[in-house]
């Protein structure tokens, strides 16, 4: 006999299990120390254009400067991570379009479970400047496969 919902008592129905999006806050790390191939540094300004462009956004997420994401050879960089969601870190990214970017993933990211933003959801810049992407430490199935 299939059990289905009008089979069960009304206490014993499945209920669906919270969502695993990633915890707040959502971190948002920006390399202040990353240098343009002339050498003038661009990291300081790229901080202040992410903030701006998450303020912009009204979007609740903690924005902070780091002394180098070992990504020198692509500034600027930038990551994005939660303590239960995946971590994101791009390259190449500049004030221009580099912002505006990470403010849309930073939301699509707080909307996503585990913080993984479908690939469709992604800004050209962010798919071409993609570095690396860890999954959380919660997420961890045997066969190292992504959720869906
Ligand atoms: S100086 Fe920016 S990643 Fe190293």
């Amino acid at each position: 006999m299939d059990r289905n919902a009008s089979t069960l008592p009304d206490d014993s129905r499945v209920t669906e299990l919270p969502r695993p999006l990633p915890s707040a806050p959502v971190v948002v790390s920006v390399c202040v120390n990353c240098k343009a191939a002339d050498g003038a540094v661009v990291g300081p300004a790229m901080l202040d254009a992410v903030t701006a462009a998450l303020d912009e956004r009204d979007v609740a997420v903690m924005v902070r400067p780091v002394q180098c994401l070992s990504v020198c050879k692509r500034p600027t960089t930038v990551a994005v991570t939660s303590q239960d969601g995946y971590t994101f870190l791009f390259g190449d990214l500049v004030t221009d379009t580099g912002p505006d970017a990470v403010a849309s993933f930073v939301q699509s990211y707080q909307k996503s479970d585990y913080g993984l933003v479908p690939w469709r959801e992604r800004a050209d810049v962010l798919r071409k400047g993609m570095v690396a992407r860890v999954p959380p430490l919660r997420w961890s199935p045997e066969d190292g496969r992504a959720p869906k």
